[in-house]
């Protein structure tokens, strides 16, 4: 795993931008696998600049999404798909209709499940943007989750809830379940790109960076991947051993 400490978010942000874009200048027809929180929201900022300043095109680039609560209409504002639209998606040129994301309205999660593991294995991604729990979740795959697993509904845990609470008008709001692309869909993209920000993701970072690998610290299986980069400011990076 590579590792950049950047000072500030800003900083995290336009290295994670610079990133992102050459990885669409190179190939117009990349498939990006997107993430939500607020850790990537700068990032997505910076790439929305850049389209409109130097005319980087999505037209031809597919996207798919991580994860997404069940339950959440695409128009709830709390919703992942919502989320995506109103951060990305409306500021670049792409084809919304190959912007990807499981549908937390299914009514068949198994079928779900499935359907979204066979497109995901028809789009190839070029790159995987993620972030990081502050209990080493990646995506929705919370402590414990076999590393094998591939897309599947969660329970999430009372840390997730409490953690993404501050996003809904209280603690009661937070959908309880949501789809997940699995650890091992993550680890087939060919890159893989983590963020992690701020002092309550330090001992995550530690555990990720140098912990077992074990799915008791869901992240720690992105030190198996050939091409793994972290940025982290420095406040996250706080509990690295130096000179790493
Ligand atoms: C949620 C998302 C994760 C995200 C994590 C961290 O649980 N499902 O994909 O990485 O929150 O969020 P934040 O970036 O807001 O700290």
């Amino acid at each position: 795993m590579k590792i950049i400490v950047t000072k500030d978010y800003e900083t995290l942000s336009e290295k994670a931008a610079e990133i992102m874009i050459s990885v669409v200048r190179e190939n117009p027809n990349a498939v990006l696998g997107l993430a939500t929180g607020s850790t990537p929201i700068g990032l997505y900022r910076l790439m929305a600049e850049d389209h409109q300043k130097n005319g980087t095109s999505y037209k031809n680039v597919r996207a798919v999404n991580l994860d997404e609560y069940l339950g959440l209409p695409p128009t709830n504002d709390q919703s992942y798909r919502y989320f995506m639209r109103t951060n990305l998606f409306d500021h670049l040129d792409i084809d919304l209709s190959e912007t990807h994301i499981e549908d937390g309205l299914a009514k068949d999660e198994a079928a779900e499940c499935a359907r979204y593991d066979a497109l995901l294995r028809n789009l190839p991604r070029d790159i995987q943007l993620l972030g990081i729990g502050a209990n080493g979740h990646i995506a929705f795959n919370e402590p414990g989750t076999p590393f094998e697993t591939e897309t599947h509904v969660v329970s999430l845990t009372e840390n997730t809830i409490a953690m993404n609470a501050r996003f809904f008008k209280s603690e009661d709001e937070v959908p309880r379940r949501a789809f997940t692309m699995g650890p091992k869909s993550i680890m087939e993209a060919k890159k893989i790109l983590i963020l992690a920000v701020g002092e309550n993701k330090a001992r995550a970072v530690r555990e990720m960076a140098e912990g077992p690998v074990s799915p008791s610290l869901p992240a720690s299986i992105l030190r198996l991947h050939p091409d793994c980069t972290l940025i982290a400011d420095e406040a996250a990076a706080s509990l690295l051993k130096k000179g790493e």
